[in-house]
């Protein structure tokens, strides 16, 4: 194809792929199916990487976010980043509006908004392109997310329509969906982090995550409520919102107009309840006075608007019984206990249990059985216990007392040092740790076992089939085809895709091990450095050390873990099976420690290789690849196009540049 052939390809994709977004994440009327999708994206991807001359930050595939570590720059707002003041009483919205009333004898509007409960994001756009995405911060420097804001599906990297100031900056809140929730706790959980607190925790802990592919794969969503900036289109706040909307911008369907406060408490009343339904977070109704130029006559004060109030719900308690406190035992061994109460009304469910966390919160709360406790709907979407009444409380009633010993398999638990967890010790031993290991062996981005699950797992378990990962390499067709709800069918899928699975790369059989700390990312590094699984069976706590990215606590873990007679078995008979434990030959083949102890940064276009090519080859070398230049850089790669910006940091501290060729001859 001739370039410019090539060039009008390109563009055509991204339009029509941006389109795609469009319908699928803000209209949520997609026309084309997700393989189309994908293979219309593949087909830019492709392009792009043969012809780099043709980058563009804001083309679709950028969405995909990389791997790169990333410091965020910190960068001051055009205009500062004020919050809302608070009110929670129907007085107190009263005298909003007879402050305002008192300023001014002219009639106006309202306009009444759910108040998102996520992180807020103040976006610059030039040229109907996206140019930065920066935090909120203290209100003055925020931290430029951009790379990661990128990833989100339904925020606009180019806008649709036409009637956008050349510059203008939109405000609005990033939010991840309660179904995602669940979830990213569960694999956090799998990499030892101790789960997000909350939806709110989990959306601003993802933006600022320090790789935008796991920003891409976390699926935050995102709704604009404020556009700023000299040339906007209407002299309302809702006029801007609507034109935004037609940009492109995804803005709530939940917006009314109001002539007066009794309008807006309808409002308030009416998403009380109707607000659990939605499908993320809200914490109350934001109340705007709907002209510019009244809002801009009314003016701020130092830290918020006087055009503005927010409404916050009362989170939700309810009173009732606790009958009594049973205790989960997870895959890792943990133990959670669980409070049991008499059913009661909440936020429009019934509640029938709430998390206690640990036994320190049982302590705290001072709670006794048969206790009135109050139970509360936050953010969390499992209710909690927030207070007991004490007054009521029967005086021979029975303390709670954490238990002793594990309620599956009778193994005293223990108590790690700085952690607020009991464990049950007994991981070989114990049901519920035996089958969450197996099920992770199983799971998707381990071994991906088709056709089996946890139910089939509990059920090979109970039938006394499979009580290790290696036992499932040793079962018959009979025995799976016998159980309830299974046939024929679905044990010659199970046993074919298990067959298959001796071809998964070592990489995820490692993973799939289920060694406490031991996630996707640590997996990898560790294959890719040590190569075989008797190296890391033999490594020593010093030797994982000195590997970039892994520290004590997951050295510890992987000692602890090969130093048990019993996982060294498993692993025999997963060897005697077929299972990959050996770095694959090309991977091997490809490296090398040339590059060991150097930190090289990527910037430009490349003619022979991508970006993406040049970093695995920094990384199968032994090297760190790095985003932000600093004056421990090492080295600077540049291609053609390379930012300025970049390159006068380079000369100022003095880092060598070097060519894509020099590179390729660095590396032999
Ligand atoms: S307007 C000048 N509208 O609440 C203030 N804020 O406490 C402009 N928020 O920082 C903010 N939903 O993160 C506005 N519909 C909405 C909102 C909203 C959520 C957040 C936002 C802001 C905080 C203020």
């Amino acid at each position: 194809m001739a370039n410019e052939t090539i060039g009008n390809r390109i563009a055509e994709l991204r339009a029509e792929l941006e389109e795609h977004n469009y319908r699928y994440y803000i209209l949520s009327q997609p026309v084309i199916s997700d393989q189309e999708f994908d293979l219309l994206l593949k087909e830019l991807e492709r392009l792009e990487t043969e012809n780099p001359e043709f980058f563009d930050p804001n083309s679709p595939t950028q969405r995909v976010g990389s791997d790169l570590n990333k410091e965020f720059k910190q960068v001051r707002h055009q205009y500062s980043m004020l919050s809302l003041s608070n009110s929670y009483s129907e007085e107190e919205l009263r005298d909003f509006d007879q402050k305002i009333r008192k300023l001014t004898d002219q009639s106006f509007e309202y306009v009444c908004e759910l108040k998102y409960d996520g992180t807020s994001i103040s976006l610059q756009y030039k040229n109907g392109m996206l140019d930065r995405a920066i935090t909120r911060g203290d209100g003055t420097f925020g931290d430029d997310v951009t790379d990661n804001v990128r990833t989100i599906r339904s925020i606009p990297l180019k806008l649709k329509g036409s009637g956008y100031p050349s510059e203008f900056e939109i405000r609005g809140e990033i939010l991840l969906p309660f179904s995602v929730f669940a979830r990213i706790n569960e694999e956090r959980a799998e990499e030892g982090e101790p789960p997000f607190a909350n939806v709110r925790n989990a959306a601003s802990g993802t933006l600022k995550s320090q790789k935008s592919s796991v920003v891409a794969q976390r699926k935050l969503d995102a709704y604009f409520y404020n556009l700023m900036g000299d040339d906007l289109p209407a002299d309302t706040h809702l006029g801007n919102l609507h034109a935004a909307k037609e940009w492109g911008f995804k803005i709530s369907p939940h917006i009314e107009k109001c002539s007066d406060m009794d309008e807006v408490l309808a409002f308030i009343h009416k998403w009380n309840l109707q607000r659990f339904e939605l499908p993320v977070a809200t914490d109350g109704i934001v109340i705007k006075v709907n002209s510019l130029k009244l809002q801009q006559y009314l003016g701020t004060t130092a830290k918020s608007p006087r055009w503005a109030i927010a409404y916050k719900y009362k989170a939700e308690q309810a009173a009732t019984i606790l009958k009594s406190v049973t205790y989960q035992v997870g895959r890792t061994g943990a133990v959670t206990p669980v409070a049991n109460l008499e059913p009661v009304q909440l936020a429009g469910t019934t509640v029938k249990r709430a998390t206690l966390h640990n036994a320190d919160i049982i302590k705290n709360l001072d709670l006794h059985l048969g206790d009135t406790v109050f139970v509360e709907k936050g953010g969390e979407i499992i209710p909690k216990i927030v207070g007991v009444d004490q007054a009521s409380r029967h005086p021979m009633a029975q303390a709670v007392e954490f238990i002793k010993y594990c309620p599956e398999c009778g193994s005293q638990l223990i108590r790690k040092e700085g952690e607020a967890a009991f464990y049950c010790p007994n991981e070989d031993g114990c049901p519920p740790q035996i089958k969450g290991k197996m099920e992770h062996f199983i799971s998707r981005r381990a071994m991906n076992i088709d056709g089996l699950g946890s139910e089939t797992i509990d059920l090979l378990y109970n039938e006394g089939l499979a009580r290790n990962i290696a036992d499932l390499y040793d079962l018959q067709k009979e025995q799976i085809s016998r159980l309830e709800r299974l046939g024929d069918k679905s044990a010659d899928r199970i046993l074919k895709s298990l067959s298959e699975s001796r071809n998964v790369p070592f990489e995820r059989v490692l993973f799939a091990l289920g060694i406490r700390f031991v996630g996707e990312t640590v997996a990898k590094i560790l294959a890719h450095r040590l190569i075989t699984i008797e190296n890391l069976e033999s490594a020593s706590i010093e030797e994982l050390t000195a590997i970039d990215e892994i520290g004590g606590r997951i050295a510890e873990s992987i000692r602890l873990y090969f130093s048990n007679p019993q996982h060294i078995q498993l692993i025999e008979r997963l060897k005697e099976k077929g299972l990959q434990m050996k770095l694959d030959e090309a991977s091997i083949a490809n490296r090398s420690q040339k590059l060991e102890g150097l930190t090289i940064i990527i910037s430009g276009s490349f003619e022979k290789n991508s970006r993406d090519d040049l970093k695995k080859m920094i990384e199968q070398n032994g090297g760190k690849n790095v985003s932000s230049i600093s004056k421990n850089t090492s080295y600077l790669l540049a291609g053609s196009n390379i930012g300025p910006s970049k390159l006068e940091k380079a000369v100022k501290l003095a880092i060598p540049i070097i060519s894509e060729d020099d590179f390729l001859k660095m590396i032999g």
